[in-house]
């Protein structure tokens, strides 16, 4: 996807915010154009607080001058907006290819309103070809692997796991955790798969985002495509 058209996809979810909105701060390129040009709409004189979804998030909108809170502070949001890996039917998504998909669900599940800004590549007709990112404790990886491989077979999911590296190290998230990212190829059902995974004690969370997006702005040569889940949650 050309940075035009990220930008295209941020724009107009700029055109969802409104003055006094308290806002989820999504991360990844995409999300950076959100935060950028709503950067410039502060420093014009409109007036919102962010929840920044990563500290690389926080580092951006701090340089931008948009005013932080977080959800200690607050209990609700009014709207998030934020990138995705994989758009689904009925808006399933995979996110965490940034790492930052903890801080993503939480903040996600704490607002009114969540818009997805993504590229058309992202649309996709059966979530799994990008590798599930899974938050793993550090405590006891290799039962937490192992439970997470039996849990996918269960359901009939096969494919490499790969703890997620940087600099010769295991990835650490924000929160501190390991990232165990799934080759499963298909997941045709997510929940299922989400419902499992979430059983698994050493699993903090995975990327799997089911019934948190409303909308979804796909950025494509041709233009924004919108799409919608139903039933909404506003
Ligand atoms: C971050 O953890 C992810 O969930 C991102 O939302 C995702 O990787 C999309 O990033 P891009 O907008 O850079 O594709």
């Amino acid at each position: 996807m050309s940075d035009d058209l990220k930008r295209e996809a941020a724009a107009t979810a700029l055109e969802a915010v409104e003055d006094g909105m308290r806002l989820g701060l999504g991360t990844g390129s995409t999300a950076a154009w959100f935060v950028r040009l709503l950067g410039e709409k502060v420093r014009a004189g409109l007036n919102v607080v962010g929840v920044p979804t990563s500290e690389a998030t926080r580092r951006q909108a701090e340089e931008e001058g948009i005013a932080l809170t977080s959800l200690d502070e607050i209990d609700r949001l009014d709207l998030t907006v934020d990138g995705a890996d994989e758009v689904g039917p009925d808006l399933a998504l995979v996110k965490g290819g940034g790492g930052a998909l903890l801080r993503e669900k939480i903040v996600a599940a704490a607002s009114d309103r969540m818009i997805v800004v993504a590229d058309a590549s992202k649309d996709v007709p059966v979530l799994g070809a990008f590798p599930l990112p899974i938050e793993v404790v550090r405590f006891g990886v290799k039962a937490s692997e192992r439970a997470i491989a039996d849990t996918a077979a269960a359901l009939g999911l096969s494919g490499p796991l790969a703890w997620r590296m940087a600099g010769g190290e295991r990835f650490l998230t924000d929160e501190g955790h390991y990232i165990l990212d799934a080759s499963f190829g298909r997941i045709p059902d997510p929940q299922a798969l989400a419902d499992g995974l979430a059983a698994i004690p050493g699993v903090v969370e995975h990327g799997l985002f089911l019934g948190l997006a409303d909308e979804a702005l796909i950025a494509t040569p041709e233009g924004i495509k919108r799409l919608s889940r139903t039933p909404s949650r506003a």
